[in-house]
């Protein structure tokens, strides 16, 4: 089999060597392409385009494949905890005994945050949004912890410092919004069980430990804990490619995450099956809307840009759904509306024409509305689970030899060259 592609330009014929993966994947190695052609690549949203070689994820859209290192996410969702999972995305392998003790000891000692650091939530506007709070609380951290992060123990410090303390000020975000007394870490709480306290603990009822929720909460954390380069991970590794700090990578990420086609999702569907139960459970209306060409509403939790089948995060979290909901003897009409619609779309012609299945969006904010999590918070909890794959997919680069800054061409498409017209001759 032929190691290269050829192109062929105005009568010549130029050869690109094809990169092979672990699973089969190939790619042309185009980055000699305008040095020996003149040429560039032209596509939008990156469809086609591979940015990095990563060992991290490997996804198949087509069979509905997840596996960090290697790991099928459905058994580290029957089997692990989000820590130890954190762990093997940022260090490659599944820790030892040891390794995961010291691990989490490290995580317990960064949980805290400087307290001049609630100051800065007391500024901003009521309705301001979870995400764009988290993101510059992110950000500020770089000022209250500005180590040098080119010493291999100063980068893990950071690291452990920002998977412990962005879980700290999400919560306090949470609490100080409803203007009750913020909760602080405990050191004898492993990090799930620490976050539910930290939220939903209270001076006047304390919170008692529920391991169906903890259980719930890891398995949540760990299908969202990576996803190859999707937007807000391409996010941090082109911020990072300026070799800015790693706070600042991540904070850039959480933007990215953020928007309704990405992150934001899991709100969104929330409110749109809110809107469907508010209109008598009409998603007939809601179907017709998605295939409008001229609508632009689309039907959120659906679709995916390499799922071309069941996203399989989303077949656990509809199982973690049902379980939860069960367990706690829950009656949510949402889920009931969240089937319905799904068995519908899944037997339109559109949606099976177009490859249309649910995401891993699509229950999961059902999961967390009966964990008791605020729908304002459901995007802050993707980015919490997001953060070890941020953080191993920024590590990868840096650590890569031939790490370069990202800087994309374009086809330029505006006037040529214009004369320039004094104000008054115009
Ligand atoms: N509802 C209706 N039509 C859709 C949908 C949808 N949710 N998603 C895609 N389509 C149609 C789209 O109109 C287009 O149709 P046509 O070819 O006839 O013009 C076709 O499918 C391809 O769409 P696209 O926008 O080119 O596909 P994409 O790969 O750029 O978009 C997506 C992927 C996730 C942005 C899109 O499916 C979408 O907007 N879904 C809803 C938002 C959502 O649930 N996002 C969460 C994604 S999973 C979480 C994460 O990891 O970010």
């Amino acid at each position: 089999m032929d190691n290269y592609a050829k192109i062929t330009y105005e009568g010549k014929t130029y050869k690109l060597p094809v990169v092979k993966g672990s699973e089969g994947e190939k790619a042309i190695d185009i980055s000699t392409l305008r040095q020996k052609t003149g040429l560039i690549t032209l596509d939008p949203g990156f469809a086609n385009t591979g940015s990095c070689i990563s060992s991290i994820t490997f996804m198949s859209g087509e069979k509905g494949i997840l596996r960090y290192r290697g790991i099928p996410v459905e058994e580290l969702a029957r089997h692990s905890t989000f820590t130890e999972t954190a762990y093997l995305l940022i260090n490659g392998v599944l820790p030892t005994r040891n390794e995961l003790n010291r691990f989490s000891v490290l995580l317990n000692d960064n949980s805290l945050v400087h307290e001049d650091m609630q100051i800065f939530y007391q500024n901003f506007p009521r309705a301001s949004h979870p995400m764009g709070i988290l993101s510059s609380m992110v950000n500020a951290l770089r000022s209250f912890y500005p180590e040098l992060q080119t010493v291999e123990e100063e980068i893990n410090k950071t690291v452990t410092r920002l998977l412990s303390k962005t879980r700290t000020l999400a919560a306090m975000s949470y609490k100080i919004s409803r203007g009750h007394k913020v909760i602080y870490p405990r050191t004898d709480l492993p990090y799930c069980a620490n976050f539910l306290n930290m939220m939903f603990d209270s001076p006047v009822k304390p919170y008692r430990i529920n391991r169906d929720m903890v259980k719930a909460l890891n398995v949540f954390w760990i299908l969202h804990a990576d996803h190859e380069q999707n937007c807000s991970t391409s996010a941090v590794r082109v911020v990072g490619s300026g070799r800015v700090n790693l706070y600042a990578a991540i904070s850039a990420g959480i933007a990215a995450l953020w928007g309704p086609l990405h992150g934001g999702a899991n709100q969104a569907v929330i409110e749109m099956l809110s809107d469907i139960a508010k209109n008598g459970g009409d998603i007939d209306t809601v179907i017709k809307k998605a295939k409008d060409k001229n609508d632009p509403f689309r039907l959120m939790g659906f679709g995916h840009r390499v799922y071309k089948t069941y996203d399989p995060r989303a077949k656990i979290m509809k199982k973690m759904c049902d379980k939860v909901l069960k367990k706690l003897k829950i009656n949510d009409p949402l889920l009931d509306i969240a089937k319905k619609l799904e068995e519908i779309a899944l037997n339109d012609n559109y949606f099976i024409d177009h490859n249309l299945y649910p995401n891993v969006d699509f229950y999961s904010g059902i999961l967390l509305r009966a964990m008791g999590i605020p729908t304002k918070m459901f995007t802050v909890m993707f980015a919490i689970g997001r953060l070890p794959g941020w953080i191993a997919q920024w590590k990868e680069s840096a650590d890569d030899p031939k790490w370069r800054l990202s800087r994309p061409r374009q086809i330029y498409t505006g006037p040529t060259k214009t004369k320039y017209i004094p104000i008054d001759e115009r």
